[in-house]
């Protein structure tokens, strides 16, 4: 059991914020616990680990996967183990991001990068570690023990694996590096956002849904639908927050995605029209939350908060 109380039922009465900072709060706790203490050797590589997971970001991942798992009644228990896993992998996406060889950050959630922080050796090795321990959580038998959660085991694991492979986010990365300084179209971008950054969104969305009661066919997929249109949607404010927010603010470095000649949606589309496609993604995310009814609800905050959000 978890340090931090999370009463079921109980937190569905709570404002949006008190419920995302409780989500918050308690997936930082889970991290804590779950990522090898600090003074274990190697314990240079352990620290960098959890300076690169721990004590910042807005834990949006997790935020949608306890917000699905309140669509299908999920047990917390299980909701901060995937919500870990999918966390961990993010984080290591973002320290192999910020390396000199992709897109030479030295500015990462108000603190210097992983690499300028450490080195870039062992920069390397906290993404290939954190990966690691995300597949080893959610392999953990506390996920399911019996057949039939299993099976439902398995498919998380491979969910998972296959939104941060080369048909998810690193393929996504691999896109936007070998789309600098060349002019994608609207549906090259989309797909270069959506992999580089929606697919984990969505497998977050996906792996929350999958720690409750199992969705019919018709809401598994009106649920996917949201998630790709959030997904998409969450990287289509990154790039608009790139240009309009001080990199104080940012907590990364401001105005770099022009400096580097990065495809983003305000260099295609120019600020106004992608503002406006932000709100149309937004509206059709909801619109594939009708058949959910209430249980949608933190969803639908949720697609709120990511849209107006100011980093
Ligand atoms: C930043 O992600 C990188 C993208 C995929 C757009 P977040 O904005 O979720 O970063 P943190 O975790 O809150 O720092
Ligand atoms: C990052 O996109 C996507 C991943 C880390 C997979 P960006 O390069 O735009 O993210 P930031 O702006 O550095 O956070
Ligand atoms: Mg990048
Ligand atoms: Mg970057
Ligand atoms: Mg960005």
């Amino acid at each position: 059991m978890s340090a931090i109380p999370f009463p079921r039922g109980k937190t569905r009465e709570l404002p949006f914020p008190d419920w995302m900072r409780t989500v918050q709060t308690r997936i930082e706790a889970t991290l804590s616990r779950l990522l090898p203490p600090a003074e274990a050797i190697p314990a240079r590589l352990h620290q960098a680990m959890r300076y690169a997971s721990l004590n910042g970001g807005k834990r949006v991942r997790p935020l949608f996967a306890f917000a699905a798992g309140e669509l299908t009644g999920g047990s917390p228990e299980k909701l901060e183990i995937v919500s870990s896993a999918v966390e961990l992998i993010h984080a290591y996406s973002l320290v192999h991001d910020d390396l000199p060889c992709m897109d030479n950050d030295v500015l990462r959630r108000g603190r210097p990068t992983c690499h300028v922080e450490y080195d870039e050796p062992t920069a390397l090795l906290v993404g290939d570690s954190l990966q690691s321990l995300a597949f080893e959580l959610l392999a953990r038998t506390d996920l399911g023990s019996e057949s039939a959660n299993s099976a439902r085991q398995l498919e998380m694991v491979r969910l998972l694996a296959h939104a941060s492979g080369s048909s998810g986010m690193a393929g996504g990365q691999a896109i936007d590096l070998g789309a600098v300084g060349n002019v994608l179209d609207q549906p090259e971008l989309e797909l270069m956002h959506a992999l580089k950054t929606g697919a984990l969104i969505r497998a977050a969305v996906m792996l929350g849904a999958l720690c409750g009661e199992t969705l019919s066919d018709e809401a598994r997929e009106s649920l996917d639908r949201f998630a790709k249109r959030a997904g998409l949607l969450f990287q289509v404010v990154d790039d608009i927050l790139d240009c309009t927010v001080s990199t104080a603010t940012l907590g990364k470095t401001a105005g770099k995605d022009a400096v580097d000649e990065k495809p983003t949606y305000v260099s295609l589309l120019g600020l106004e029209r992608a503002r406006e496609f932000a709100d149309e993604l937004g509206k059709q995310a909801l619109d594939s939350l009708a058949i959910f009814g209430e249980r949608g609800q933190r969803l639908i905050e949720l697609t709120a908060f990511i849209t107006h959000r100011k980093f």
